[in-house]
C-alpha cells in the first residue's frame, strides 16, 4: 500500500509519501517570516504557493504518479486554521481528481506514530514538544491520554518568543542552544510546574525582563534548563505512574541536545530506555502524516467530504486508536 501525506499544520508545507517498508518521498519547504512569529494568512499564502511544485517533486522522488498512491492523508488537525485549510484543500481535490480515499488524520498522533516506526520504541511515554504543543502521553485503553501539558505556551514557542526578544530571526529554538552552549553558568528562575503540567508563558516574561542585566547566553542556558527540567520531571512522573520503561522524544524541540541529554539521563537513572526519532521526523513533515494515513487507512478509517474540515483544536485523546 502506498499512501501521500501533506502536513500544512503551522510553517512547514510537507508532502510525503510511504509504502509499508520505506520512505519514498519527502519533500517540506518552510516559511520563514521576514520578522515576528507565523503570520496566519502570509504562511497559508506560501503553503498554496509552494503546493504544485512539492507535489511534482514528491511524484519524481518516488518515481510514481499521484493517481497511483491508495490513500491521501492530510493533517486535518490542530493547528493554524488558515494553514490546516490548504492542506485540506489539497487533499479534497486530489481525493477527487484521482478517486482515492482521504485520511484527515491528528497530527498529534502522526508524531507519535513515526516515533514508534522509526526508532525501537514500542509502547512509549511520550514528551511531544513543539511550536505549538507541548504535552505528555500515555497509550491506554485504546486512547493516547494527554497526562500532562502545558496551561500556556508550548514550549518551542516559549524559545521562540524568547529568542526574538534577543534578537533572533524565527525559528528560535536553534539560536537559543547555541547561545546556551556558550555557558555553563545558570541564575536561578522560577520552577514552573504544577503538578503534571506545566507553563511557560511566565517563565519567558521572567527571562524577558532580564535582557540587558545579564549575558544574552546565561539567559539562554539559564532558561533551557529550567523550562527543560520541568518538562523532564512531568515526564519522569508519568512513567513513574505508568510503570513505563521507555520514553519517546518527539516534535521539533526534540531537535535540542540539552534536552535529549536530560532525557537520556532520567531514563538511565531509571534502568528505561529513551528513544528520539532522527531530526527530519521530530520536526513537521509529510512523511509522518502519510505513514499515520497508511495505519489508519489499513485499519478501515476514511474521511468523507462532508467530514473533511478542519479541526483546530482537535486533541489526540478525541481519537480511538483502531490500528493498534
Ligand atoms: P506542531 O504543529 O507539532 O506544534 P510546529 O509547527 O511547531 O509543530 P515543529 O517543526 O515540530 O513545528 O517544531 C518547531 C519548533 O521547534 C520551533 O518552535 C523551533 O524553535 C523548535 N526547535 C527547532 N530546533 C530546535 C532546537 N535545536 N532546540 C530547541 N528548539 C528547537
Ligand atoms: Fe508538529
Amino acid at each position: 500500500m502506498k499512501v501521500l501525506g501533506i502536513e500544512s499544520t503551522a510553517h512547514t508545507l510537507g508532502i510525503g509519501i510511504v509504502d509499508e517498508d520505506e520512505v519514498l518521498a519527502n519533500q517540506k519547504d518552510m516559511f520563514e517570516p521576514e520578522e515576528g512569529g507565523i503570520h496566519p494568512r502570509k504562511a497559508a499564502e506560501h503553503h498554496y504557493q509552494h503546493a504544485l511544485e512539492l507535489l511534482n517533486n514528491a511524484e519524481q522522488e518516488a518515481d510514481i504518479e499521484i493517481k497511483e498512491v491508495d490513500g491521501i492523508a492530510y493533517s486535518q488537525g490542530p493547528g493554524i486554521p488558515q494553514c490546516l485549510d490548504i492542506g485540506a484543500v489539497i487533499a479534497r481535490s486530489l481525493s477527487i481528481k484521482h478517486d482515492i480515499p482521504m485520511i484527515g488524520v491528528n497530527h498529534c498522533l502522526a508524531h507519535i506514530s513515526i516515533g514508534t516506526r522509526t526508532t525501537e520504541a514500542e509502547n512509549p511515554t511520550t514528551l511531544y514538544v513543539s511550536g505549538g504543543n507541548t504535552q505528555i502521553l500515555d497509550f491506554r485503553k485504546g486512547r493516547y491520554r494527554i497526562v500532562g501539558e502545558t496551561q500556556d505556551v508550548a514550549l518551542g514557542n516559549a524559545l521562540d518568543k524568547l529568542a526574538r526578544t534577543l534578537g533572533y530571526p524565527h525559528p528560535g529554538g536553534p539560536e537559543i542552544e547555541k547561545l546556551a552552549e556558550k555557558t555553563d553558568d545558570i541564575i536561578e528562575l522560577s520552577y514552573p510546574i504544577k503538578g503534571m503540567d506545566l507553563s511557560y508563558s511566565g517563565l519567558v516574561t521572567e527571562v524577558q525582563r532580564k535582557v540587558g542585566d545579564f549575558e544574552d547566553e546565561l539567559l539562554a542556558n539559564s532558561f533551557q534548563e529550567h523550562a527543560y527540567a520541568v518538562a523532564v520531571e512531568a515526564l519522569e512522573r508519568a512513567m513513574a505512574q505508568e510503570g513505563s520503561d521507555e520514553a519517546l522524544l518527539t516534535g521539533g524541540v526534540a531537535m535540542n541536545s540539552r534536552l535529549r541529554e536530560m532525557v537520556e539521563k532520567m531514563c538511565e537513572q531509571r534502568g528505561a530506555k529513551a528513544y528520539v526519532p532522527p531530526p527530519e521526523f521530530c520536526m513537521d513533515n509529510g512523511v509522518m502524516i502519510a505513514h499515520q494515513g497508511m495505519l489508519e487507512l489499513k485499519a478501515g478509517r476514511k474521511t468523507s467530504m462532508e467530514n473533511s474540515g478542519k479541526m483546530p483544536n482537535w486533541r489526540p485523546d478525541e481519537i480511538e486508536v483502531i490500528w493498534q
